[in-house]
């Protein structure tokens, strides 16, 4: 069990596009970002290509793999447009994320259980391009043992409730999905996946998905990139790192 391993963390940064966009100009720049967030000690960088561009956006994804020295984790939904563009970059992770246009964020997990085998053939032609396909699930043992039978080697655990109801004080549910999580990570590593998480997790909430010893690599964004205003990027990211290192450690 490497409860000792070293805690990657990936930075996402979707939000520095967002504010990009909301001009429709060019800064801040998104790849500008990224070099800082390595510079800053990131383990890898998250993007999300949304199927409407609401964010990052092609070309963003064509500069990441160029100017990276990290691994990018490529998110996307399971749509033959994605699949074409991740098998022309071949980044190091794909990461599947179920997507509706209507939602401001990735609200929950990909329901693999109910769409088994179409998954199975979406992601076989991914992995056979050496990439590391990464499922987006909740922390539910079904999801997690379709995610298996498919083939994926990675599950990334949707960690959205767990920060809601910390920000919400709803301790009892904060209590529950943590307890959930927390189960749900063995139980994945015992089946042989590499367990990933994230989704709102800010300082505040961190530090008890850290401390798992089955959890490989935390993916981190919104809140890195609203405190980015107060402290930069460079120093928001030291603090999660920071914070990382002390409830692994
Ligand atoms: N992991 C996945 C799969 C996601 O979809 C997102 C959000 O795009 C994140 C991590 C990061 O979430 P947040 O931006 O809330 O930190």
């Amino acid at each position: 069990m490497p409860s000792d391993a070293k805690l990657r963390l990936g930075v996402n940064i979707d939000h520095v596009a967002t504010v990009r966009n909301a001009r429709g100009g060019a800064y801040p720049d998104p790849l500008r970002a990224a070099k800082l967030a390595e510079e800053a000690g990131a383990d890898g960088i998250t993007a999300h290509l949304r199927e409407d561009r609401r964010h990052i956006s092609d070309a963003d994804i064509d500069g990441l793999m160029e100017v990276l020295t990290v691994p990018l984790n490529f998110e996307m939904a399971a749509t033959a447009e994605m699949q074409k563009i991740a098998l022309r970059h071949k980044p190091h992770a794909v990461c599947l994320v179920p997507e509706k246009r209507e939602e401001r964020t990735t609200e929950g997990g990909l329901d693999v259980a109910r769409d088994e085998n179409r998954l199975a053939h979406y992601i076989a032609p991914l992995r056979e391009a050496g990439c590391r396909v990464s499922i987006f699930i909740a922390a539910d043992k079904r999801q997690i043992e379709a995610a298996h039978r498919i083939g994926a080697e990675v599950i990334e655990l949707h960690t959205g409730a767990y920060c809601d109801a910390h920000a919400e004080g709803d301790i009892a549910t904060r209590d529950r999905e943590l307890e959930g999580l927390r189960e749900m990570s063995a139980h994945a590593h015992a089946l042989g996946l590499e367990v990933h998480a994230g989704h709102g997790l800010t300082y505040d909430t961190v530090q008890p998905v850290a401390g798992f010893p089955e959890v490989m690599e935390l993916n981190i964004g919104h809140f890195l990139i609203g405190e980015s205003i107060f402290l930069g990027l460079g120093p928001a990211i030291t603090e999660m790192r920071r914070l990382i290192d002390e409830a692994r450690g």
